[in-house]
């Protein structure tokens, strides 16, 4: 017979987070959704995706990043290690999480998805969460549709925009990736205070998680109907 404690701990609702972030805006989000998440009676296994060949952030040079940004646009997988054997066993619910590069899911998203898709996902209930300055609507049609390929089953999703009005954002990203510190910059900073998401969205992070977890404590048949499209997360 297995001792109370441990039985307590079996029964708990599982939450799987794998998550991909070359600059630490995702890391952040996730850090604070699972601080939210674990509010509640559930575990949280989280699985950071570690490219083979390491990426140093920031790129460092402009044509560094046009490059990066060039070869992005048309996909290119970035190879990664492989991923824990604890990935693979059941889950309620599973998280995927990364940045949006040039439209597209990241190259380590898009790696772990060609290689693992399948045997991960397949019959899974899944909330993919999107870090990005701005433009995440082609990220997340082109992802719904390799997550559905892979017979994953998408129940909703979570998109973090950097707050910044453009084309300072934009500029801002750039000048950031190509090893620039913008918000130092006199000229610069009034209009670009910080590169990424802010405290009030790691708390809004913070929020959801709580929703997530919730929910899923409940049997999580109502995920589908939660509110993610906030003013905080997505402002502009
Ligand atoms: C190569 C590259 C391409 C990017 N392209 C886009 C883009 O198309 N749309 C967007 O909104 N953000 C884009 N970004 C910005 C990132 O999505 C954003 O900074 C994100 O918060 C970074 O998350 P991370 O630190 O977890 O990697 C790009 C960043 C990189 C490095």
């Amino acid at each position: 017979m297995r001792a109370p404690m441990e039985s307590s701990v079996d029964s708990k609702k599982r939450i799987l987070i794998i998550y991909f972030s070359f600059s630490s805006q995702t890391n952040n989000l996730i850090q604070s959704l699972v601080q939210g998440m674990e509010k509640y009676n559930v575990k949280v296994i989280r699985e950071r995706l570690v490219p083979i060949d390491q990426l140093r952030f920031p790129i460092g040079s402009v044509m560094g990043t046009i490059r990066m940004m060039i070869v992005t646009f048309f996909r290119k997988r970035f190879p990664i290690q492989p991923i824990g054997d604890r990935c693979f066993e059941g889950y309620d619910l599973i998280i995927l999480a990364g940045p949006t590069w040039s439209y597209n899911p990241s190259g380590p998203v898009l790696s772990l998805l060609d290689r693992d898709g399948e045997r991960l996902f397949k019959g899974k209930h899944l909330i993919p969460l999107i870090s990005c300055r701005g433009y995440w609507r082609v990220h997340w049609l082109g992802l719904k549709r390799l997550l559905y390929k892979k017979g994953a089953k998408v129940i909703n999703i979570m998109v973090f925009v950097h707050p910044n009005p453009e084309p300072w954002r934009t500029i801002g990203v750039f000048l950031k990736l190509a090893g620039s510190v913008p918000e130092k910059k006199s000229w610069f900073a009034r209009k670009y205070r910080k590169y990424g998401h802010t405290r009030k969205q790691l708390k809004e992070a913070d929020r959801f998680g709580q929703m997530i977890a919730k929910e899923v404590v409940q049997g999580g048949n109502n995920i589908h109907h939660l509110n993610f499209d906030t003013e905080i997360a997505r402002p502009l």
